[in-house]
């Protein structure tokens, strides 16, 4: 499913990124270009990335090193 339609960015490739470390929305922005055009996408985009990062620990284990 496309999330990001201005940079063709899609759920899959968020949860890609996430796996390979992304851990906030700006780290998507420079990693994939979501939200960085008409911005319409950022909700989406930021639950995507919340519900995956919570899965996969990353979320903790940044929160544990900030
Ligand atoms: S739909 Fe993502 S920036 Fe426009």
């Amino acid at each position: 499913m496309y999330v990001c339609i201005c940079k063709n960015v899609t759920e899959k490739d968020i949860k890609r990124a996430v796996r390979n470390g992304a851990c906030s929305i700006s780290c998507l922005q420079s990693k994939l270009g979501v939200a960085t055009g008409c911005g319409e996408c950022r909700a989406v985009a930021n639950e995507i990335l919340e519900n995956s990062v919570s899965r996969n620990g990353t979320f903790q284990l940044a929160q544990a090193t900030a």
